[in-house]
């Protein structure tokens, strides 16, 4: 029995000698989504890198389905399906949008069984109708918003278990949030895949999730039920900031 896909304990890591995170745990069951909170900063991207095997690690327990992969490379975790939706969204720039979600098809080794969702080109498409429209545009004609459309539908259509976003509504028009939230919705009530949500927006952080890690210069300040800690927004105020809350 696997209660976890994704089950972190103790970790410590970070870029060469500097350590970032410092004895982190979080764990993600199947259908299960995560906020991971705080300031500018304390190492919310970090985390997510360190989850893909990006970073150094220096201590901790990293399990996925059971298994050890605390030393496993980027490569493997990706291909056993741990899936991120980066910061700066890193679309292929002079490909076609469908080209660039052509490409992320092909890493899928498994035939679409990684995460047994069966994502699919059309599937996306479904997802992001905006997607098809543009589908003969270079990913240099999109608009932010269209690009992390992108970003996603290239994360979803390697089929993960476990799908990492980085801040995807960072720097989007409120409508265009809107739209990805609903579209965020949509794939979680898709299959039981494992969502990790890095957000600076504690209050949509929280809204979209089950629940929430909060972190302060590396550390863990807050973890538990995101509707407990949405529930007590002076306590919020205090861990993640007035500005963000
Ligand atoms: N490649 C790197 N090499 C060395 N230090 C880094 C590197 N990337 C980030 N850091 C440091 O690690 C710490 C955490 O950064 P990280 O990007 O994880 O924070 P964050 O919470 O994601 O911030 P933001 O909200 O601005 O995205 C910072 O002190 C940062 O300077
Ligand atoms: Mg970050």
């Amino acid at each position: 029995m696997i209660d976890f896909l994704l089950d972190a304990s103790g970790l410590s890591a970070g870029y060469g000698e500097t350590i970032v995170l410092e004895d982190l745990s979080l764990r993600v069951g199947a259908g299960e989504a995560v906020a991971i909170l705080g300031r500018n900063g304390v190492g919310k991207s970090t985390l997510l890198l360190s989850l893909l095997g990006l970073t150094t690690r220096h201590g901790g327990v990293l399990r996925y389905r059971g298994e050890d992969i605390s030393s496993w490379p980027a490569y493997k975790r990706a291909r056993a399906g741990l899936a991120l939706v980066p910061q700066e969204r890193e679309i292929f720039k002079s490909l076609s949008v469908e080209e660039n979600l052509q490409v992320s098809a092909m890493g899928d080794g498994n035939g679409g069984e990684r995460g047994g969702n069966g994502w699919t080109l059309d599937r996306v498409y479904d997802l992001f109708p905006r997607l098809h429209e543009r589908r003969r545009n270079l990913g240099n004609q999109l608009s932010g918003g269209e690009q992390q459309m992108l970003a996603i539908g290239r994360a979803l259509i390697g089929n993960p278990r476990v799908i990492l976003f980085d801040e995807p509504f960072e720097g989007l028009a409120p409508v265009i949030v809107d739209q990805l939230v609903d579209a965020f919705w949509k794939l979680r009530a898709n299959g039981g895949m494992g969502v990790v949500l890095v957000e600076q927006h504690a209050e949509l952080g929280l809204e979209l999730t089950d629940r929430a890690l909060v972190l302060d210069r590396g550390r863990e300040v807050w973890a538990g039920r995101s509707s407990d800690l949405a529930a007590s927004p002076e306590l919020l105020a205090t861990l993640v900031g007035l500005e963000s809350a």
